[in-house]
């Protein structure tokens, strides 16, 4: 293997990463560069490099790509400034909210927090705006902006996301949230997972009709 690229990926990795008030599971990873603030990340979820996630509940099995944002600020767009200068936001220092001197202390709500269910693939710098609720086995496109909830097992893509199709059809979609197979016990799941790439055999084995 090339010694450049060994160099390259020690560095990028030796960044580290930022967790604060954070539950993560201990089967989860986080690469490096990327922060997880107030969330919580299920079982074996993978955040990739350079996320941030910000107040976010994130289930089990989710593959998140790099470069994603989840979760940032809104700021007051109905007074005469969006500036943190003018704010007091609950739980945040001044430095921490941008604001290098304080004009005014008008109290502001700036976060809500994001759910995304479990087995959902975010792709590469996707968006992901504060408060939205992402359905268990939903796909979002590289580069998608979310501005509105996306329903269980859809495919959403662009800028602001559509519904570009679902993964699998009706039933088969109520079938698989049925079955929970994210809560399983490992053992069980390993038995399953013989059938991971036959939705239908996978959920007969499990017993779902
Ligand atoms: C969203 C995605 C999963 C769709 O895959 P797919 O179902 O095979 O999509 P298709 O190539 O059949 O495209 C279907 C339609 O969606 C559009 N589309 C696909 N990806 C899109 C995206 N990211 N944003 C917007 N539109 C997208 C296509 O242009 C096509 O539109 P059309 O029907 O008008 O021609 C895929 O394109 C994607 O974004 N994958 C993420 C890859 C990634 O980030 N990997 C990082 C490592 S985890």
């Amino acid at each position: 293997m090339n010694i450049g690229y060994l160099y390259a990926k020690a560095l990028k990795k030796l960044r580290g990463k930022c967790i604060l008030n954070s539950h993560i599971d201990k089967s989860a990873i986080v690469f490096s560069g990327s922060d997880v603030i107030d969330s919580s990340v299920g079982k074996y979820t993978y955040i990739g490099y350079d996320c941030h996630i910000d107040k976010a509940d994130i289930g089990s099995f989710c593959s998140l790509s790099d470069h994603i944002f989840i979760g940032g600020a809104e700021h007051p767009m109905q007074w005469v400034s969006t500036s943190p200068v003018f704010q007091k936001v609950k739980g945040v220092t001044e430095r921490g909210s941008g604001a290098s001197i304080k004009l005014a202390n008008h109290e502001v709500e700036v976060f809500k927090r994001t759910t995304i269910g479990n087995d959902v693939w975010i792709g590469h710098a996707a968006v992901i705006r504060t408060g939205i609720t992402i359905g268990h086995g939903a796909v979002i496109g590289s580069g998608a902006v979310v501005t509105k909830d996306v329903p269980p097992y859809a495919i959403v893509g662009g800028i602001p996301a559509q519904i570009i199709r679902y993964r699998f059809d009706e039933q088969t979609i109520d079938r698989l949230i049925r079955s929970q197979w994210w809560e399983l016990p490992l053992d069980t799941l390993k038995t399953c997972a013989k059938h991971i790439t036959d939705p239908i055999r996978f959920l007969e084995e499990l017993g779902i009709d």
